[in-house]
C-alpha cells in the first residue's frame, strides 16, 4: 500500500521532450487520442487496417475477428503468413540484407555482428535440418538454450517451418524441463553443450539428458546441440546431433511454411495461482502484429536505432522484444549472453556506451541492484560513461518504485530520455498499458494509459466499473489480436482462469490489482491479487513452491509459502515448514533450511528458492483445517498481527513462527 500511496501522491509530471514528439510514430497526445478514438469507433476496422499495413500476408485475411466461440477468439484466421518471413526475408527484400540484425556480445565481451542476410541463411539451414528430421508444421519443439544468436535462430527456424516452439528458461531444473516436454508433447529439443554466465560455464545438455531419462519422453527423437563452450558432453547416438554439422549439410534457402494467422507460433509456460505451470498458447498473426506494432508505438523504433532488451529468450519479454519484435521492425538489436554484474556492475552502462545503444529496456530489479552496486563500487556508476546515445528507456516485469524511476531517468537517461513503464504479461503477448515516448506525459511509478485498441478497465468483484481513485481488479473488456488463445491442452482452465464467471464471463482477468488516478485516469499497478509472486520480475506460484517442498516426503510434513516485500527483488519467497521429525533450532535449522532451499532449486530452479524458511511444530489453521495464509503473510513481513485470530485452532503457533528465524 505504501508504494501505491507514494505513486498516488506523486506530483512530478514530465512532458515528452520536444525533439521526441516530432517525428514520433505516435506524435503528441492528439495523435494518441485519435488512434484510441479510431479503435472505439470501428474496432475491427482499426485492427484490420493495422494488420494490413504492418504485416506481409501471403494470403490476405477476409474476416477480422471471430467471436463465435468466445472467449476462444480468432483473429485474421483465413489469412496466411509466416513469422520468420516477416522478420527476415522481408528486410532482405527491402534492401536491409547487409544491416546488422543482431550484435551479439558474449559473457566474456566478444562482439559478433550478424546481418539480416546472414541470419536468414542460418535460419534456413536449421529449418531445412529440422524438416529433414521429419519435424513438420504443428509439431512442438522445446528450446532450452542460452541467450545467443543460436537461441534466436532456433525460434525463427521453428517459426519458418510452422513448428510450435516452447522455450524453457535455462535456469529451470531437469524436473521442470521434463514437465514441459511431456505437457507440450515435444518431438525434438534444441539445446547447447553449456552456457556461460558471469565467467562460469554451466551445464545445459546434461540437464536435457537428465530430463529425458525421467521417462515418458519417447516422442523426443532428436536433440540438436549448439557447441557453445566445447565442454565435454555425452552425445547419444541416433538421437543427438551437433548444430554445426546439421547446418553444414543444408541449403541456405528454405521456403517458409505459410500458416493460418491462428497457427500456434509458440507455447510459453508460466506460473499460475494453482497447480502446474500453464502453457500459454500464442498465435502467429495477431501475436506478430502486436510485437511489431509495439516496437513502433512504444519504442518509436527508427532505422538508425540500436535496440537492447536485456530479457532472456526464456521469458515472454525475450520472445516479443528479442526474438520477434525487433527483427520484424528491421532493427539492429543487442543480444547479451551474460549478467549485469560481470565483470563488474558497470557492464550494462559500458555496453550501452560501446554499442551506442539508443533504446534500452530492462527490469526494475536490475535497476535497483545496480543502484545499490554503485554504493559499493563508485566506478560502476552510469554517470562515469558516455550514455548520450540513449533516447528512450523502458521498464518491464514488475512495478517500478518512484525512487528507482527517478534514478534511472536522471543517471542513465541523463534527464532527457522518456521512460516507458510497460505493463503486460505472458498472456497478453505484448505491451498493454504504457506511456508513448513522443506523446504521454510521464508520472514516475505509473504505467499511464492503455495502448490504442486495448480496453483496459478496473472493476470490483462483480465485474462492475469502479470510479477513478478507487482500487480494483484490472481487466480488459475486449479481445485483442496478441492475446493468448488458450492454455495448451486445457481450454477449460483457460476459460475459468481468464474469463471467470464471477466477473460475467466476458472480461479478461489480468490477475493484478490496479488504481486509476482521479484526474488523469492514469493506471498504477498494485501487484498480483492471486497466489502468484513476482520475484525479480519472475513469476512464481506459491502453490508450485509448496508442492515442491512437500514432494520431499522424507523430510517435509507440511509447507505454506507466501511472499513479502523485498527492497531488491520486489517480492521474496518465505516458506513455513513443518518437518516430519523434530523442529530444528539454531545451526540445525540453518542446515535444514539450506537443504530444503537446494531441494526447491532442483525441483523447480534456483529462481524459486525461498529466501527464508521458518520451521514450526504446526501451521496456523482454522478449525476446519484451512491454513490461514493471511496470518503467515503478516508474520513474514514482521508486522504485528491485528487480524482476528479467534477462528484459529492453535493460536500459540503464531508466537513460535514469529520467533522462528
Ligand atoms: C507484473 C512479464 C507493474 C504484473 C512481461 C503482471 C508489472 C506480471 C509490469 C506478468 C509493470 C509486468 N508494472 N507490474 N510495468 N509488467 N508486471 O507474465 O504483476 O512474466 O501480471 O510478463 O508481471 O509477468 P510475466
Amino acid at each position: 500500500m505504501a508504494a501505491i500511496q507514494s505513486v498516488m501522491q506523486e506530483t512530478r509530471v514530465i512532458a515528452p521532450p520536444q525533439g521526441m514528439v516530432e517525428g514520433a510514430a505516435v506524435s503528441g497526445m492528439p495523435a494518441y487520442q485519435a488512434l484510441v478514438a479510431e479503435a472505439e469507433r470501428d474496432f475491427e476496422g482499426f485492427w484490420a487496417r493495422l494488420a494490413r499495413e504492418h504485416l506481409e500476408w501471403k494470403k490476405p485475411f477476409t474476416k477480422v475477428l471471430d467471436s463465435s466461440a468466445a472467449p476462444f477468439f480468432k483473429w485474421f484466421e483465413d489469412g496466411k503468413l509466416n513469422a520468420s518471413y516477416n522478420c527476415l526475408d522481408r528486410q532482405v527484400a527491402a534492401g536491409l540484407g547487409d544491416k546488422v540484425a543482431i550484435r551479439f556480445e558474449s559473457d566474456d565481451g566478444q562482439v559478433t555482428p550478424v546481418t539480416y542476410k546472414a541470419l536468414l541463411a542460418r535460419v534456413c539451414r536449421l529449418a531445412n535440418a529440422l524438416k529433414a528430421m521429419g519435424i513438420k508444421a504443428g509439431d512442438r519443439v522445446i528450446i532450452y538454450m542460452p541467450m545467443t544468436v543460436e537461441g534466436v535462430m532456433a525460434m525463427q527456424a521453428c517459426a519458418r517451418i510452422g513448428a510450435t516452439h516452447s522455450v524453457v528458461f535455462g535456469g529451470f531444473s531437469a524436473k521442470s524441463l521434463h514437465e514441459r516436454i511431456i505437457d507440450a508433447g515435444a518431438v525434438a529439443i534444441l539445446t547447447a553443450d553449456e552456457q556461460m554466465r558471469g565467467g562460469k560455464a554451466l551445464p545445459i545438455k546434461s540437464i536435457v539428458d537428465e530430463a529425458l531419462a525421467m521417462g515418458g519422453c519417447e516422442a523426443v527423437r532428436n536433440v540438436v546441440v549448439y557447441r557453445r563452450t566445447a565442454g565435454a558432453v555425452a552425445m547419444t547416438a541416433g538421437r543427438d546431433q551437433w548444430l554445426h554439422d546439421l547446418e553444414a549439410g543444408q541449403a541456405d534457402t528454405c521456403e517458409p511454411e505459410w500458416v493460418s494467422a491462428e497457427h500456434p507460433l509458440f507455447i510459453l509456460y508460466t506460473s499460475g495461482s494453482t497447480g502446474r505451470p500453464k502453457g500459454i498458447q500464442h498465435s502467429t498473426g495477431g501475436y506478430l502484429l502486436w510485437a511489431l506494432l509495439t516496437m513502433k508505438w512504444t519504442f518509436d523504433i527508427k532505422p538508425g536505432d540500436v535496440f537492447w532488451c536485456t530479457a532472456d529468450i526464456g521469458w515472454v519479454t525475450g520472445h516479443s522484444y528479442v526474438a520477434y519484435g525487433p527483427l520484424a521492425a528491421g532493427a539492429t538489436e543487442i543480444v547479451f549472453e551474460g549478467v549485469p554484474t560481470y565483470p563488474n556492475a558497470g557492464r550494462f552502462w559500458d555496453m550501452i556506451a560501446r554499442h551506442k545503444c539508443s533504446i534500452f529496456y530492462t527490469a526494475p530489479t536490475a535497476i535497483r541492484s545496480l543502484i545499490k552496486a554503485c554504493d559499493v563500487d563508485p566506478a560502476a556508476h552510469p554517470k562515469k560513461r558516455d550514455l548520450s546515445s540513449l533516447r528512450i528507456l523502458g521498464s518491464v516485469g514488475e512495478p517500478i518504485n518512484p525512487e528507482a524511476w527517478m534514478w534511472y531517468h536522471d543517471n542513465v537517461g541523463g534527464g532527457r530520455c522518456p521512460i516507458v513503464d510497460t505493463f503486460w504479461q505472458t498472456e497478453t503477448g505484448g505491451h498493454m498499458i504504457t506511456p508513448l515516448p513522443g506523446a504521454t506525459p510521464l508520472v514516475p511509478g505509473s504505467c499511464t494509459l492503455p495502448l490504442p485498441g486495448i480496453f483496459a478497465a478496473i472493476v470490483d468483484e462483480t465485474g462492475h466499473d469502479v470510479e477513478n481513485g478507487n482500487g480494483g481488479i484490472l481487466v480488459v473488456k475486449k479481445p485483442w489480436p496478441s492475446m493468448l488463445r488458450t492454455i495448451w491442452g486445457d481450454p477449460e482452465r483457460y476459460r475459468k482462469t481468464y474469463f471467470p464467471a464471477e466477473l460475467g464471463g466476458n472480461l479478461y482477468l489480468a490477475g493484478d490489482g490496479a488504481v486509476r488516478d482521479r484526474v488523469s485516469g492514469y493506471f498504477t499497478i498494485m501487484g498480483r491479487i492471486d497466489d502468484v509472486l513476482n520475484v525479480s520480475g519472475h513469476r512464481l506460484g506459491t502453490m508450485e513452491i509448496e508442492s515442491a517442498l512437500v514432494a520431499n516426503s522424507r523430510l517435509v510434513a507440511e509447507a505454506a509459502v507466501v511472499g513479502r516485500p523485498d527492497d531488491m527483488t520486489g517480492e521474496a519467497v518465505v516458506a513455513f515448514v513443518v518437518l516430519k521429525g523434530k523442529r530444528p533450532e539454531g545451526e540445525d535449522a540453518k542446515a535444514m533450511a539450506r537443504e530444503l532451499r537446494d531441494w526447491v532449486g532442483r525441483e523447480i530452479g534456483p529462481i524459486a528458492k525461498p529466501k527464508e524458511i521458518r520451521f514450526g511444530d504446526n501451521l496456523p489453521k482454522t478449525r476446519s483445517g484451512k491454513i490461514m495464509r493471511r496470518l503467515l503473510r503478516t508474520i513474514a513481513r514482521g508486522e504485528e498481527i491485528t487480524q482476528d485470530v479467534s477462528t484459529l485452532e492453535n493460536p500459540a503457533i503464531l508466537e513460535q513462527l514469529k520467533r522462528a528465524i
